[in-house]
């Protein structure tokens, strides 16, 4: 019981990363506040974690929702003390198929989603409170076809400094979890067809030296690690969950 008297948002955690990491804060004693796009996913999450946890309906690429962020979530709580910015999804295209739609959908939700949340969450937060932002491995790499995406993540990790050094007066820690690839829904919510993503699964999982994706739930456990007193010292870090890809080479 790490987390005994906390409270928790965690922005996407209808499924996947965000899904895994309510659950596990939950179990840690957190009381866990989760957003997601839609009622009946929020409802049905909400139920399955179960004890006193709270469904938002909040939308990370729309900047009404993100501006009505706080006072949503003053209708139900005074204070948070972690909040895991996760909510995201991803799109691929070659260069010259990227349209100002893709851009913006993107960079909406990503740099747009976790600049406004964090501006929202902040008055809440207390002394010693700690916010995760989720960034990614392929801003380590020139992943084809992403680069919209990664351009996107870049940025989340470049907010993980500037935001840490500007919220250290506040006692509040910021740090990012970088997953390398993991099983969730995230593949099948992208814009690859079937095909693509069972070919994409297949060739990548033998580049990663420990062979295999990762879980949620191992990407969750290193977020209940910054959240908590245990890393207590760290801040304005990416911490790597991605069983070694693209650093290091077994062959
Ligand atoms: N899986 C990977 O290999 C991997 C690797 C690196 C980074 N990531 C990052 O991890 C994060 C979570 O992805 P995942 O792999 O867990 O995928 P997932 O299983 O598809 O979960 C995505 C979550 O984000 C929510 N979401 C998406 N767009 C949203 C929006 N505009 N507003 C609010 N919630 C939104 C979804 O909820 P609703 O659909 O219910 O709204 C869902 O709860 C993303 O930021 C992703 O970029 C994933």
């Amino acid at each position: 019981m790490k987390l005994k008297g906390k409270i928790a948002l965690v922005t996407g955690g209808t499924s996947g990363i965000g899904k895994a990491t309510a659950q596990l804060l939950s179990e840690q004693g957190a009381q866990v506040i989760i957003t997601g796009r839609n009622q009946e996913t929020v409802d049905l999450t909400v139920a399955e974690i179960g004890y006193n946890t709270i469904g938002l309906v909040s939308d990370a690429g729309s900047m009404n929702d993100l501006l009505n962020l706080n006072h949503l979530l003053r209708q139900y709580v005074t204070q948070l003390d972690i909040v895991f910015v996760n909510a995201g999804f991803g799109k691929y295209a070659p260069l010259e198929q990227i349209d100002e739609a893709h851009y913006n959908e993107m960079f909406d939700v990503l740099v747009k989603g976790t600049l406004f949340t964090v501006q929202q969450v902040v008055p809440l937060l207390q002394t010693d409170s700690s916010i995760i932002l989720n960034t990614s491995i392929v801003t380590e790499i020139g992943m084809a076809n992403s680069s919209v995406y990664s351009a996107a993540k870049a940025a989340v990790q470049s907010f993980t400094k500037t935001f840490a050094a500007e919220l250290i007066p506040k006692g509040i820690r910021v740090n990012a979890v970088s997953p390398g690839p993991i099983t969730t829904n995230y593949f099948d919510r992208s814009n690859l067809s079937a095909e693509q993503v069972a070919q994409f699964t297949s060739s990548f999982a033998p580049q990663v030296p420990m062979q295999r994706f990762g879980t949620a739930k191992e990407v969750a456990q290193v977020v209940l690690f910054l959240a908590s007193s245990d890393s207590s010292f760290i801040v304005g870090t990416e911490v790597s969950v991605d069983g070694g890809f693209p650093k290091i080479k077994t062959t």
